[in-house]
């Protein structure tokens, strides 16, 4: 057996890779877990079953991130940052993706991280994730907004950092999904649709966006779609939702952070922010996996349910490219993924018990 060549490990994460972009130096501690570098898959499906035959559309799978979801690009910035500016610990409220980042970037280092957690609306997935990073998750007794004003009062007054995305570090980070869908298009798409929650990463993709032009690395601004549910719309209602609800809990958010860049976003690029009902979403959910074979969380879905509604109302024009951000893993959600089973009782294990199983 020869021995393993000293080969130096290339170092892949969204800082080094777009570090011209982003607020570090060369004294930046960078903590990263080869964040990004995320695939573009074309669908195959999706334009088939709504007769588009001249449109492509993309799907940016960000559940391909270290830790299920896209908040990792956002994370490795806030933390990093956090550690150079001497913090010890990180804090933030969640629905559920952004604990688990944090917990496993702060893990990462040996800082300290405190979770607050909607009481009963999170996913299962996320929820683990949270307590084997190691963080100290607490459990709330109100939805996220109210979990969010808690943690920024807290920070405020404490020596601990917010590595929510009113973090201006977690949305530098996040632009860099926008870099890479131009690096691998060569451009900006037509359209860009995507899920809006709390409203950082359509903050955050129209500003990579803009960069990315301004630096001459590509020519074009897409239009922003963003989806809310149907339930927790407070962008598309023009008003707070006190009691959100949606079966998307990812983005179940009533009071977003950055509504203002999400309207920026939307009015500057001459796009649209509407909602989605929990019916259309999981039928989006639902085909993603079992026609395209891509596995995300229904929040995710609430994006390909947005395409679906408004290209069913003819807007997007022949011949053009949408690329669609997939956020989150369909993994970090078991209980809704397995809501739609009535039965899985064992068969006996002999042919005629499997092959009456297979024709049932
Ligand atoms: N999709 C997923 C899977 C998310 O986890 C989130 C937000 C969004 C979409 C919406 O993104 O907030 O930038 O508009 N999750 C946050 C969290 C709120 O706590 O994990 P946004």
């Amino acid at each position: 057996m020869s021995p393993l060549k000293n080969v130096p490990v290339k170092k892949i994460g969204v800082i080094e890779r777009y570090q011209e972009f982003l607020s570090v130096s060369n004294e930046t501690p960078i903590i990263s877990l080869n964040e990004g570098n995320t695939p573009l898959i074309l669908s195959e499906a999706l334009p088939k079953e709504l007769r588009l035959s001249n449109i492509r559309i993309y799907f940016k799978f960000e559940g391909l991130n270290p830790t299920g979801s896209f908040k990792d690009r956002g994370m490795t910035m806030a933390v990093s940052k956090a550690l150079e500016e001497g913090a010890t610990s990180v804090m933030c409220a969640s629905t559920g993706n952004t604990s688990a980042s944090a917990a496993a970037f702060a893990s990462r280092c040996g800082m300290k991280c405190y979770v607050l957690i909607p009481e009963g609306k999170i996913a299962k997935g996320k929820l683990l994730q949270a307590f084997r990073y190691g963080a100290k998750v607490i459990i709330v007794k109100g939805n996220f907004d109210v979990a969010l004003e808690l943690v920024k009062k807290i920070t405020s007054t404490h020596p601990i950092k917010i590595v929510n995305s009113v973090n201006p570090y977690r949305i530098e980070g996040q632009m860099t999904a926008a870099f890479e869908i131009c690096d691998d298009l060569g451009d900006a798409p037509d359209h860009h649709v995507i899920p809006v929650g709390n409203a950082g990463n359509i903050t955050a993709y129209w500003r990579g966006y803009k960069k990315y032009k301004e630096a001459g690395r590509s020519e074009r601004l897409p239009r922003m779609l963003g989806f809310q549910a149907a339930g927790a719309a407070p962008i598309v209602l023009n008003r707070v939702v006190e009691q959100p609800e949606t079966i998307a809990t990812a983005i179940r958010i009533g009071n977003p952070a950055s509504w203002k860049g999400a309207l920026e976003a939307r009015d500057e690029s001459g796009g649209l922010i509407d909602s989605v009902t929990d019916s259309e979403i999981t039928w989006a959910y639902r085909f993603l996996a079992e026609r395209e074979g891509i596995f995300a969380e229904p929040a995710s879905a609430a994006a390909v349910a947005g395409f679906v509604k408004w290209a069913r109302k003819g807007y997007f024009e022949e011949g053009s490219s949408v690329v669609c951000t997939l956020t989150g893993s369909g993994l970090k959600d078991p209980e809704f993924a397995l809501s739609f089973e009535d039965s899985m009782e064992a068969v006996e294990p002999r042919i005629d018990a499997v092959l009456r199983a297979v024709q049932a």
